[in-house]
């Protein structure tokens, strides 16, 4: 398999949305249109239905792992691998299914790091339950991890173009979180498992 053929298909992959499949399953409302309206788990949570959640929270981090995992396991190096990964957490934020929109990324980015090295995605994750259990804050839990990640892949992995794609997907991620951020800022962000407005 060509580079191409394989960011292309991790695209793809990344680009299905599990937040909507999941509520689709489950019979609830197109999460867009509550909430946050993001489409990701933790506005799913946001329903009520955990089990939505957290399909939706296994699927999205799932894809991120399958597209880097898959990718090592086709014997493409590691640069490589981190690129299949960036491709399908690009495929989630930028869905061709939703008219390239999609969601903040920070599920599919968690699979991306377990798919590349586990260390990297067990320092990104013990941050965010940290800041997710002191604050409640998703959105907090994720911008720290993104922050700590790069920081993480500097100091297991070094200065190599590994660690470049992970600063880059950190920094879309922290991007994708504008709105939270805002939120933060001014008192009016939302905790985890507050319901839907
Ligand atoms: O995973 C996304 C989370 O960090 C923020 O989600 O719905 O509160 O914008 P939300």
């Amino acid at each position: 398999m060509t580079l191409l053929l394989l960011l292309l298909a991790a695209y793809l992959l990344g680009s299905i949305p599990f937040a909507i499949v999941s509520s689709r399953l489950f019979g609830l409302a197109d999460p867009r249109k509550y909430g946050s309206g993001n489409p990701g788990a933790t506005n799913v949570l946001r329903s009520g239905n955990k089990a939505a959640a957290l399909l939706t929270l296994v699927g999205d981090c799932a894809k991120g792992w399958l597209a880097a995992w898959g990718a090592s396991r086709l014997g493409f190096d590691a640069t490589d691998t981190a690129l299949a990964g960036l491709a399908a957490f690009l495929g989630h934020v930028f869905s061709v299914f939703l008219r390239f929109n999609g969601g903040k990324g920070v599920a599919t980015a968690l699979g991306v790091l377990l798919g590349i090295n586990a260390w990297v995605a067990l320092a990104a994750l013990a941050t965010w339950l940290a800041v997710a259990f002191t604050t409640r804050y998703s959105s907090a839990a994720a911008l720290s991890a993104a922050l700590a990640t790069p920081v993480a892949g500097y100091v297991l992995l070094g200065p190599t173009p590994v660690t470049g794609v992970l600063a880059l997907i950190a920094a879309i991620l922290i991007w994708r979180h504008s709105s939270n951020i805002r939120k933060l800022l001014n008192g009016t962000e939302g905790r985890i498992g507050g319901r839907k407005a």
